[in-house]
């Protein structure tokens, strides 16, 4: 019997990435196989983000668009999941009719089952929260695979009530992973030939401290750092107000750390971080930018900044832009404050028309693209470590990254992909680097390669083009 199509379409941030990659995993187990095209799968899911109201009507409208390929073949299976699956439940299944099944955050030990129903005409909705113990049993295993790069969840949930924000709502509770099952998940995948792991969570670094007898976060990397075949360690997201002494000497010590953190900010001005619900103040968040610095100089930082936040008068939007140029943030990703149903902040008065966020959402992005570039064409000319993930989309190059997360291409042959190759920067992009000569770390008698080269714009670390999406 053929194998049948699944087509998944993912939305949001690399919490949903992670999720689809289970579900691919589980899925196959009831003979689906992943495809890259609509037009002839079997069963399509969508797994959602209702971060932002743009978010939430992409949405709407691919479920409208795909909807003439299940008037075509109605045997086709629709389903949606994550965070507007979530939010919605019951209400997708009556406003779209041609949906087959909906399910939340929780329930993707469901699924399988789901999928059952649905093959035999059953519509299905389940968003129960599971916000207990049992939880921690219910992470369907993720499967190793080939690739050089990894997320690993290490914590769900949120508990932070940021007051502009659905993720707590969405998400449900924040609820740490055992560290036994972490270490045994990275040690499979170092087995598989994963070199690089992100360890991944709404909160990270509140990790374990909810959790009698589980290490704290700086514990764990410390763990993860040991796992031989393992050369690089990332994690996102963090909160500034648990960037505790013990993580950031990590940067300070552990080699495998890489020098780069995503530490959103959210605002320079302390009267709108108040009204955002932050916990942290403009100053204790440069100080904690300052300790990282000390311990690793040339670490490189990413943050998220909302714009038009309810309050936000030009002055404190002028403090947001100060703080940029103090931290010299090596990119940001900037949002135009989106009021979220059910969130503190939906009940306070917009000052603000769309225009004028994006005003200053754009006023942000030029500043921030000139110290990107800045920092780009620092790197001109200097040898850097480059973890070789895939092949660039031109003959004859591959791609990998730098420890600072920056997309460098190069010419090289396949045969390099997982390898720590150390390249001399040529050119700087807004979003890549192009790399020359290289030399591979990993071989036996390093060898100097010759020189060519073709040029492939890729999206930077972390969530791809931040011109996309940002309302
Ligand atoms: N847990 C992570 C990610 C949260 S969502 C964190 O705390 O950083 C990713 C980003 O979306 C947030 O950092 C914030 O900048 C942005 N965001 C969240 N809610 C938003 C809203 N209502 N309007 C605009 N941007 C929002
Ligand atoms: Fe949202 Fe704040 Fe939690 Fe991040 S920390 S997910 S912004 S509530
Ligand atoms: Fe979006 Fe849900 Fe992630 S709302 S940002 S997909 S946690």
């Amino acid at each position: 019997m053929n194998a049948k199509q699944l087509y998944m379409e993912t939305f949001g941030c690399q919490m949903n990435v992670n999720d689809s990659e289970r579900i691919v995993t589980m899925l196959a187990d009831l003979g689906y196989r992943a495809t890259s095209q609509a037009s002839n799968a079997d069963m399509i899911l969508l797994n959602t983000c209702s971060v932002r109201g743009g978010a939430e009507e992409k949405v709407y409208k691919r479920l409208a668009n795909l909807r003439p390929l299940k008037k075509a073949k109605p045997a086709l299976i629709m389903g949606v999941g994550g965070c507007v699956a979530q939010q919605e439940g019951n209400e997708l299944l009556q406003k779209f009719p041609w949906l087959d099944l909906v399910f939340g955050t929780h329930n993707l030990h469901l699924l399988v089952d789901m999928v059952r129903d649905a093959e035999n005409g059953e519509r299905r909705c389940e968003t129960a929260f599971i916000d207990n113990e049992q939880r921690l049993d219910l992470f369907p295993p993720a499967k190793g695979n080939s690739r050089v790069s990894s997320f690993v969840t290490v914590m769900q949930g949120c508990d932070n009530f940021c007051s502009y924000c659905i993720v707590p709502y969405v998400r449900g509770r924040e609820i740490s992973r055992r560290s036994a099952e972490i270490i045994a998940e990275v040690r499979q995948l170092a087995d598989s030939g994963v070199q690089e792991v992100v360890l991944l969570g709404q909160n990270v670094n509140s990790y374990g401290l909810k959790t009698e007898g589980e290490p704290n976060f700086a514990r764990l990397i410390r763990m993860v750092a040991e796992i031989e075949g393992i050369l690089r360690i990332r994690f996102t997201t963090s909160h500034p107000k648990d960037m505790s002494d013990e993580l950031i000497a990590c940067f300070g010590d552990v080699a495998k750390l890489c020098g780069q953190i995503h530490l959103p900010v959210q605002s320079g001005s302390d009267s709108v971080l108040a009204l955002m619900n932050r916990g942290y103040t403009r100053a204790s968040y440069l100080d904690r930018i300052r300790a990282l610095k000390a311990v690793r100089p040339g670490i490189a930082i990413t943050a998220d900044i909302i714009v038009g936040f309810p309050g936000e008068g030009e002055e404190d939007f002028e403090q947001t832009l100060s703080l940029v140029e103090d931290v010299r943030y090596s990119d940001l990703f900037i949002f135009a404050y989106s009021p979220r149903p059910g969130t503190r902040a939906a009940d306070l008065v917009e000052e603000l028309g769309r225009e004028q966020k994006v005003q200053r959402l754009e006023r942000l992005l030029e500043l921030q693209k000139r110290i990107t570039r800045e920092i780009s064409e620092s790197l001109l000319g200097t040898c850097q470590p480059v973890l070789v993930e895939g092949e660039g989309k031109h003959h004859g190059q591959v791609s990998g990254r730098l420890e600072s997360g920056r997309i460098v291409n190069f010419p090289g042959d396949p045969g390099l992909i997982g390898s720590l190759v150390e390249v001399r920067i040529v050119k700087a992009y807004q979003n890549s680097l192009l790399g020359g000569k290289y030399y591979d770390l990993t071989a036996e008698g390093a060898e100097e390669k010759p020189e060519s080269f073709a040029v492939v714009q890729v999206p930077c670390f972390k969530r791809g083009n931040p011109l996309e999406d940002q309302t």
